[in-house]
């Protein structure tokens, strides 16, 4: 009979695909919740660099959300926020910060904004999954573009970059907060079904 002495290898179980993190819409009883972690990342910035977050107030995020403005947020699994962004259509009744945008982009414009990450959960690609989130909730509400502007000495140009956004006007001087920004911008594709009926 013929033997043969090949060791026979375990094939390797299929490990679960890693969760993607996924995000929600932030609701009304969350607000408290989000001016909360707003404080926490304003006090983890430097004092040269508080003017990278414009701070929100509970009465801007109650008209965003009566506008029907999205706000995204990541929880963690005891369900705090960890992550969170506002994104607005230009001509929203509760858009703000956006009267001194240059004109780029195409109609109906909408922007990312208070993009913020827990620092304790930094350096996870939370950002990535706001803007990514951003980009899906603004295509919902209709708008072909979406912008934001950064500090230019923001760390955070980076996860436009890798989230598709490609610089649209430099160097830009912003009186009130006195600093330099750049402006990014993604095109984005309509919302449709990705199947067609046969
Ligand atoms: C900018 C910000 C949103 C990035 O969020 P994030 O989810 O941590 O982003 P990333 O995971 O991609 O990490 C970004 C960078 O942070 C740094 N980083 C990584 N781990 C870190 C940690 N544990 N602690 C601090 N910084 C860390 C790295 O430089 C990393 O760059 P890399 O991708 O080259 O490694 C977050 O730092 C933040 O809230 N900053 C303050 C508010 C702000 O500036 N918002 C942007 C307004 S436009």
């Amino acid at each position: 009979m013929l033997t043969t002495n090949l060791a026979l290898k375990a094939i390797p179980e299929e490990q679960p695909p890693e969760p993607q993190q996924s995000y929600l819409l932030m609701t009304k009883a969350d607000i408290p919740a989000f001016l909360a972690l707003q404080a926490k990342v304003i006090a983890a910035l430097p004092e040269d660099k508080k003017h990278y977050l414009k701070p929100r107030t509970a009465e801007d995020l109650e008209a965003h959300l009566s506008a029907d403005m999205p706000v995204i947020v990541v929880k963690d699994h005891d369900g705090k926020i960890i992550a969170q962004a506002l994104v607005t259509l230009f001509n929203s009744p509760a858009a703000k910060n956006l009267g001194d945008y240059p004109n780029i982009g195409t109609d109906p414009k909408a922007a990312v904004q208070a993009v913020q990450v827990d620092p304790d959960a930094r350096g996870k690609k939370l950002s990535e999954v706001l803007l990514n989130a951003a980009k899906i909730e603004a295509a919902k509400l209709g708008a072909a573009s979406l912008l934001a502007k950064v500090a230019t000495d923001n760390d955070s140009q980076k996860s436009f970059i890798s989230t598709h956004f490609t610089k649209a006007a430099e160097n830009v001087w912003d009186k009130a907060g006195r600093y330099f920004a750049n402006y990014f911008q993604v095109a984005l594709a309509k919302s449709e079904p990705l199947l067609r009926p046969v």
